[in-house]
């Protein structure tokens, strides 16, 4: 095995890490792009930096299966997967504790949470410094090829994150397998490192399809939706609205970013739809810019302001 790397180095990783960093490290499967899955503001730099033009929830990195069972619930049938595949490049999406800490924006706000306990030695090495989990999607900018070399990374994302630990070629060179749970059934949800034939076969369960499976709700939903109704590009509350506001909003109930900073607005944006959700009044939103991050909150907005299938009906 290659060892370009040094405890110090290590070190480093992990610190630049807490303090809200982003750094790319090696897996088994391809690079990520990592930070402090518990903070807001290093989640969003995190999609800043890959330049994604929407949110989708990102997969969080763990050191073991111990650290994985204090953030989600992990059904039985989990359970068995996890014993067989983990560490390894299985990612397993089960609901989200309460209690776990994590940013919103990680999990895009959905009630689940997709982990993984990679097995390099360098990720493992890093997770066990660190600690806390680290959200960590592909090391590549948005739109291009997922990196399996520290070199890849670098011709993405030079300058636009603290560094890269250098763990040589990523042995698997293809992202982890998803599996998520209908009750107790595994759900393919991603192809990927380990191929169905192998997950069924050393686990005994059969693999349901995503799009056949009978979801639960929450469970599979790529995206969540406020349950209140928006108003977007309003410039301020009509009566009974709350004010979801940007830059300068008079009323606001809450300012994504009073200085109107887009990243801010992103690490803050999960957090208020959640937070206004609660006072079940319609949610009025200032106009987002469509620059960087903007992008992204308005891909977001649009979907949970969008028409529903219960607008079709009147029932409630
Ligand atoms: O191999 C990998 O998995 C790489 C390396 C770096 O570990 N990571 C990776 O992460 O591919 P990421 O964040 O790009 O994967 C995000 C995908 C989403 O597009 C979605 O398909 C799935 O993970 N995902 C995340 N959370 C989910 C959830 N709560 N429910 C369903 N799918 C989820
Ligand atoms: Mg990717």
């Amino acid at each position: 095995m290659t060892n370009r790397w040094s405890e110090r180095d290590i070190d480093a990783a992990a610190e630049a890490l807490r303090r809200g960093a982003l750094v790319a490290f090696p897996t088994e499967t391809v690079y990520g792009l990592g930070g402090d899955a518990t903070s807001d503001e290093a989640v969003a730099a995190i999609y800043a930096a890959k330049g994604r033009p929407e949110f989708n929830p990102l997969i969080l990195h763990v050191a073991d299966a111990e650290a994985a069972a204090a953030i989600a619930h992990l059904p039985d049938a989990a359970q068995a997967l996890t014993e067989e595949f983990w560490p390894g490049p299985l990612t397993i999406v089960a609901s989200l504790r309460a209690e776990a800490g994590l940013s919103r924006l990680a999990t895009a706000g959905l009630p689940t949470v997709a982990l993984r306990v990679p097995s390099h030695p360098l990720a493992q090495a890093l997770l066990r410094h660190v600690s806390r989990p680290i959200a960590a999607p592909s090391a590549n900018p948005s739109g291009r090829l997922s990196p399996t070399s520290a070199d890849h990374v670098l011709a993405g994302l030079a300058g636009r994150i603290e560094g890269v630990l250098d763990g040589g070629t990523c042995p698997v060179g293809l992202e982890s397998t998803i599996i998520g749970f209908d009750g107790d059934h595994p759900v393919m949800l991603r192809p990927g490192g380990i191929a169905a034939e192998v997950i069924e076969a050393r686990s005994g369960m059969p693999l349901r399809e995503a799009g056949k499976a009978v979801t639960a709700p929450g469970q599979l939903a790529s995206h969540y939706a406020p349950k209140s109704r928006l108003r977007l590009n309003a410039d301020a509350a009509e009566v009974g609205e709350v004010f979801l506001g940007f830059g300068t909003a008079p009323g606001a109930a809450i300012n994504l970013s009073p200085t109107g900073d887009v990243v801010e607005a992103a690490a803050h944006l999960f957090d208020a739809l959640h937070q206004l959700d609660q006072a079940g009044a319609p949610i009025a939103v200032s106009p987002i810019p469509e620059i960087g991050l903007g992008r992204a909150i308005n891909d977001r907005l649009r979907r949970a302001a969008a028409p529903r299938p219960e607008d079709e009906e009147a029932c409630p």
